[in-house]
């Protein structure tokens, strides 16, 4: 059994990566001051070198967060790809820039990205761009990883939980259901492997 801090864990992907890790003991981190283990806000620093030092010993950070903007590329502001960029992109890379002074030995970080950035949608640019950084963050960034820890990003095409809000804008996507997406979670958190983007499509 492994301590794996699941940040997002209230969120849709979170729900779906906790079906994946029920062999392990789940600490959950998050946003809100409700429902979870510990409060943290991926887009500061602070907050997250206070979350890892606060739980102290860990084998995986699994990461469900990464807020986006959505419009048109003509029409996105400087301010939304910075929302976007500081939450999906900086905000997963810190938490394993931060997290790795704080993970145990053979540790594992698991970040998430988005089938957008390998079949595009409008209105979706930021989403695809920053999804494409850390699919590339974490492919390179493996090799720099100290005392055997691994990374990964979950690749996953929108979830069936999410069909409702998202459907309209993805014609000809199929979803999956969460726990296909769980799976994902669980082979990068359980196995061997590093610097793999694990795509979840129908
Ligand atoms: N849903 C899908 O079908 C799908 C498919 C592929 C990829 N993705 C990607 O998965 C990620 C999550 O999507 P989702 O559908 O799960 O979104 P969601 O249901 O809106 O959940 C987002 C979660 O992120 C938390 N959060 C937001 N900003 C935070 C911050 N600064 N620090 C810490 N926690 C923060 C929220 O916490 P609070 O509850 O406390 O506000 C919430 O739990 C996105 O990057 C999305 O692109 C989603």
């Amino acid at each position: 059994m492994k301590t794996v801090i699941l940040i997002g864990a209230q969120g849709k992907m979170g729900q779906a990566a906790l079906t994946g890790l029920g062999n392990h003991k789940v600490i959950t981190a998050g946003r809100s001051v409700e429902g979870y283990d510990y409060q943290v806000d991926i887009t500061n620093e602070a907050s997250v070198r206070n979350l890892f030092k606060t739980i102290g010993e860990f084998d995986a950070v699994v990461n469900t967060v990464g807020v986006c903007e959505y419009a048109s590329f003509a029409e996105m502001t400087q301010e939304q790809w910075m929302t976007t960029v500081m939450s999906k992109m900086m905000g997963q890379i810190n938490l394993v820039r931060i997290g790795q002074e704080y993970i145990a030995d053979n540790g594992s970080f698991t970040l998430i990205t988005g089938i957008l950035n390998v079949k595009p949608i409008p209105f979706a640019i930021a989403d695809a761009t920053t999804s494409g950084a850390i699919d590339t963050f974490v492919k390179c960034v493996a090799y720099e990883m100290p005392r055997g820890i691994r990374i990964n990003s979950i690749n996953p095409t929108v979830l069936e939980e999410a069909w409702d809000v998202y459907g309209e804008m993805m014609p000809g996507f199929q979803p999956v259901p969460s726990v296909l997406v769980g799976k994902a979670f669980e082979r990068s958190v359980d196995s061997f492997i590093t610097g793999e983007v694990i795509f979840v499509d129908a």
